[in-house]
């Protein structure tokens, strides 16, 4: 037995960063950003508002959405790489604020791809038979991580939050394939600054270059090296579950991919052998919103009717690890 998606909700902050507006940081301008992205805008948070706080509104819509009651859930895991709390997870904040007082609640962070990984691991304890009822949220505050003076990075990410809940159901269908390459991990990366203390006390920051610093108190990135990785294995782990299920692309009404970049998705499009139509895209408006860009996808398909009952699913994601993944779910 596994679990159905019942209910989605998102949220994003109302500020939006258009690629105009980024000049004021770094030497960029609209129509590069829309070429080698397809980005028109981000939404960005403003003073005061939180990555948890974005973690809630999505869960509250979500619930609302499934009809189900904060009581209900057995489980929250929340997916970010962005949480502005350590201590505690944010899933037990958005315990205590939701009052889900009967949740186990922790987080994970598999980047880009960590939305299918709270998804998947939901489906494992619903199949095992221990939980009924969970809420996965997908929330990034990414603005607050990147370096506003590198333009490499800078133009790709936006602020988000997305959310599902999954409750155990006789029709549900489920697989996955998932991988992860820890000798890529240096492609997409960021120390937490706590590590900079760490290493020779407080003489740490004065006796790192600017680059080392740079790439340890921001996110930092090479950019041409994962997208060949992005082109290349996406395709591959898509094809792989096809085969594993033993379906084909025809099977499938939508591709949900991670939403980085436009041609990274047309890439695979062709590579996979499928059409536009089935791969929607919401970069345009929001960047590269991490792990909360594919249910906000999600929640905005929803919303628009564009999701049916019944419809045959392939959601793919990939980014910092490396890792990436792809899982099928019949909605
Ligand atoms: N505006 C204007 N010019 C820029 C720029 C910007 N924001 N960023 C870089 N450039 C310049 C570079 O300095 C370089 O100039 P040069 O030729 O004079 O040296 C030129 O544009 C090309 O840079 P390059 O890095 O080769 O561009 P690219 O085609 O690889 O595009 C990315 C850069 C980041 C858009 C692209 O590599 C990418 O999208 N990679 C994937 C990143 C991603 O999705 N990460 C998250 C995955 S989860």
């Amino acid at each position: 037995m596994y679990g159905k998606i019942i209910g989605t909700g998102s949220y994003v902050p109302q500020k939006v960063l258009t690629n105009d507006d980024l000049k004021q940081y770094v030497d960029t301008d609209d129509e590069w950003i829309r070429e080698r992205t397809g980005i028109v805008c981000r939404h960005v948070m403003e003073d005061g508002e939180t990555m948890k706080g974005m973690a809630v509104e999505a869960s509250k819509r979500a619930l609302q959405a499934a009809g189900v009651e904060a009581g209900e859930l057995d489980m929250i895991i929340v997916s970010t790489v962005s949480s502005d709390l350590i201590l505690p997870n944010t899933a037990c904040y958005v315990q205590e604020q939701l009052n889900a007082k009967n949740a186990m609640c922790f987080d994970l962070n598999t980047a880009c791809t960590g939305f299918m990984m709270a998804y998947n691991t939901v489906q494992t304890y619903i199949n095992a038979g221990l939980i009924d009822t969970a809420l996965i949220i997908g929330a990034e505050g990414l603005s607050r991580l990147v370096d506003w003076k590198d333009r490499g990075t800078c133009i790709l990410f936006g602020d988000g939050a997305g959310a599902a809940v999954i409750h155990k159901d006789e029709q549900a269908v489920f697989d996955t394939v998932m991988h992860a390459n820890g000798k890529g991990g240096s492609a997409l990366s960021m120390e937490a600054g706590y590590a900079l203390r760490d290493r020779a006390i407080d003489k740490a920051v004065s006796a790192l270059s600017d680059k080392d610093r740079h790439l340890r108190t921001h996110i930092g990135m090479d950019g041409q090296e994962v997208f060949r990785f992005a082109v290349k294995n996406v395709p591959i782990i898509i094809k792989e579950l096809l085969g594993k299920m033993e379906i084909k692309e025809q099977d499938i009404d939508l591709f949900l991919l991670h939403q980085a970049n436009k041609r990274i998705i047309e890439g695979v499009i062709k590579r996979v052998g499928t059409t536009a139509e089935k791969v929607p895209m919401n970069l345009m408006e929001y960047g590269n919103t991490s792990s909360a860009s594919i249910p906000i996808l999600l929640d905005e398909l929803v919303k628009q009717g564009s999701i049916s009952e019944g419809d045959r699913i392939i959601m793919a994601g990939f980014g910092a690890g490396l890792t990436w993944a792809a899982t099928y779910l019949e909605y």
